[in-house]
């Protein structure tokens, strides 16, 4: 059993609990600075211990944490937890600003620690098969990625206001939350932005001045990229599109499905479909995890990738404000 320590406990935090636990390769200890939280969560699971403080969790011996606070925290406490000699996962975004990232970087690679960023969707098992088939080089080469969705926000977090949602500097609104998602998705498949210009602002959500509404083009090299996203709509749908030289591949995230269409004037062909639930996409997450862990996996999302799209994240922002390409 690894000894894993979750660090803070709120909405996501408690799903890495849930799900490591699940994987039952675990024992999950929290640490939360929210009192009521820390025992309401080991009311309802099986917690090893709670903590306090990050500094008293410290003390105990774990083999890997898990980095589920606010953004702006992310950097500081992986650089403490590094300092233990302790494996880390670091939830999205990595962070606000590039500040002491390669501070990080020079911990985890002299002591050789196991570590990686959780951007959950590489672990979709719909868009592993598409990123794999896009690989393979079967539909050619990628010319250009097109992502469109949107969700209503309140309808799925009613307490976004009370959250790091509401500024830029906790890793707030639609560029840092949601959208970065989909931009580390297309980098993972069509590799990085290279340049980028953005348009965004808040529209419609109560009790919040952060955007809502977001389009960004991107060139990835050769490849062209656009993303129009917004956290306000009915639908909650989710499509990213990767148009090759011989045919396009699409992900469906709300038909956990990937489908392509090879002929001119032809239907979609559903590749592959799954039965997922939210959990299954941290539980194989958490699993992935471990195996690296054990030294049998590579990192699902390496610091440098998530640095990476850091770096758009915080060009895509600096673009909305100056009106211009900003290139990487
Ligand atoms: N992968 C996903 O799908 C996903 C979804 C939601 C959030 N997130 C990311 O996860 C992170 C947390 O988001 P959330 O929605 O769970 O936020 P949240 O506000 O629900 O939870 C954050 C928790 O951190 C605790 N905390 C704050 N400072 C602390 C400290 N110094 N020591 C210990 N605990 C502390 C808070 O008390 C709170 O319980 C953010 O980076 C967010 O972007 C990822």
């Amino acid at each position: 059993m690894k000894r894993i320590l979750v660090i803070g406990g709120g909405s996501i935090g408690e799903r890495h609990l849930r799900c490591f636990l699940n994987t039952g390769r675990t024992e999950v200890a929290l640490c939360d600075i929210n009192e009521n939280l820390r025992t309401d969560v080991a009311r309802r699971y099986n917690v090893l211990q709670t903590y306090a403080s990050l500094s008293d969790a410290l003390e105990a011996t774990f083999d890997a944490a898990v980095i589920c606070t606010p953004a702006h925290l992310h950097i500081p406490m992986a650089i403490d937890i590094a300092g233990r000699n302790i494996a880390i996962l670091i939830e999205k975004p990595l962070s606000v600003s590039l500040d002491r990232i390669d501070e990080l970087k020079a911990e985890i690679e002299s002591r050789r620690l196991p570590t990686s960023v959780a951007y959950v969707l590489r672990h979709h098992p719909a868009l592993r098969a598409l990123k794999q088939s896009v690989s393979s080089g079967a539909f050619g080469r990628p010319v250009q990625v097109v992502f469109t969705g949107g969700q209503h926000f309140p309808f799925y977090r009613p307490a976004y206001r009370q959250t790091y949602y509401t500024r830029h500097a906790t890793g707030g609104g639609a560029i840092q939350d949601a959208l970065t998602h989909v931009v580390n998705a297309a980098e993972w498949i069509v590799g990085p932005v290279t340049r980028l210009v953005a348009d965004a602002d808040h529209c419609v959500l109560d009790g919040v001045d952060v955007e809502d509404t977001v389009h960004l083009i991107t060139r990835h090299g050769k490849v062209m990229g656009s993303f129009s996203l917004n956290q306000h709509q009915p639908p909650n749908e989710t499509t990213l599109t990767v148009i090759c030289e011989r045919g396009t591949v699409r992900y469906e995230a709300h038909s956990a499905s990937w489908l392509s269409c090879t002929e001119p004037n032809s239907a979609w062909k559903v590749e592959e479909q799954f039965h997922i639930e939210r959990d299954d996409m941290f539980l194989n997450q958490a699993n992935a995890f471990l195996e690296q862990l054990d030294g049998k996996a590579d990192p699902a999302c390496s610091l440098a990738e998530a640095k990476q799209t850091l770096r758009v994240n915080l060009a895509a922002l600096k673009s909305v404000e100056t009106r211009g390409w900003i290139e990487l």
